[in-house]
C-alpha cells in the first residue's frame, strides 16, 4: 500500500472536478481500500478519493459511532464508484460540518433534506438508496468533493465558521 496524506484545503487538485471510473479492476480495489484505510485512520465518516490524491469519482462512508459526530444515526459503511444524486425534497437544513481536508474547522452548512443517490460497488454492482438528513448530507459533501467543492465554500454567512474548541466555547452545538 502507498503512504497517502490527507489532501488538504489550498490544494489545486481539491478543486479539480474527477474522472468517472470506467474500469472495474484491481487497480480500483486497492485505491479503494487505500481511500478505505485513510478513512478509518483519520475518524472521518466519509471521504472521497481526492482527498487522498487521486481524482477519480469514488467516495467511501459509514460508521456505527462516529467521536466526530456523536449524536447521528449510523449510516451502512458504502462504496460508491461514479456516485451520483436526485432531490427528492428541496427542503434545505442547515447543519455544521466539517472535512477531514480541512482540520479542525467547522461550517454550517445547507444541505437538501432528502435525496435518492446511486453509484457502484468496487464489483460494479449498482447501489441505490433513498437518504434524509445526516446521512443524504454526507452524500451531497462526498460528491460535492468529485466536483471540486469543499464545504467553506457553501458557508452562507463567514460568521458561522470557525475552529471546532471556539465555536463549543461560543456555545455551538456543533454536533447536533
Ligand atoms: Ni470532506
Amino acid at each position: 500500500m502507498n503512504q497517502r496524506n490527507i489532501v488538504l484545503m489550498g490544494t489545486p487538485s481539491l478543486l479539480q472536478p474527477s474522472s468517472p471510473i470506467e474500469c472495474f479492476d484491481r487497480a480500483l480495489i486497492e485505491l479503494i481500500n487505500e481511500l478505505k484505510f485513510m478513512k478509518e485512520q483519520k475518524g472521518g465518516v466519509g471521504i472521497a478519493a481526492p482527498q487522498i490524491g487521486e481524482n477519480k469519482r469514488i467516495i467511501f462512508f459509514g460508521f456505527e459511532k462516529n467521536i466526530r459526530y456523536p449524536n447521528e444515526e449510523p449510516i451502512p459503511f458504502t462504496t460508491l464508484v461514479n456516485p451520483e444524486y436526485e432531490v427528492l425534497s428541496n427542503t434545505l437544513i442547515p447543519g455544521w460540518e466539517g472535512c477531514l481536508s480541512v482540520p479542525n474547522l467547522r461550517g454550517l452548512v445547507d444541505r437538501y433534506q432528502k435525496i435518492r443517490y446511486w453509484g457502484y460497488d468496487e464489483k460494479g454492482v449498482r447501489i441505490e438508496r433513498i437518504a434524509e438528513n445526516f446521512h443524504a448530507r454526507v452524500i451531497q459533501h462526498e460528491v460535492d468533493h468529485l466536483d471540486g467543492i469543499l464545504f467553506p465554500f457553501k458557508v452562507k454567512n463567514l460568521a458561522n465558521f470557525g475552529f471546532e474548541t471556539a465555536l463549543i466555547e461560543r456555545g455551538y452545538s456543533i454536533h447536533g
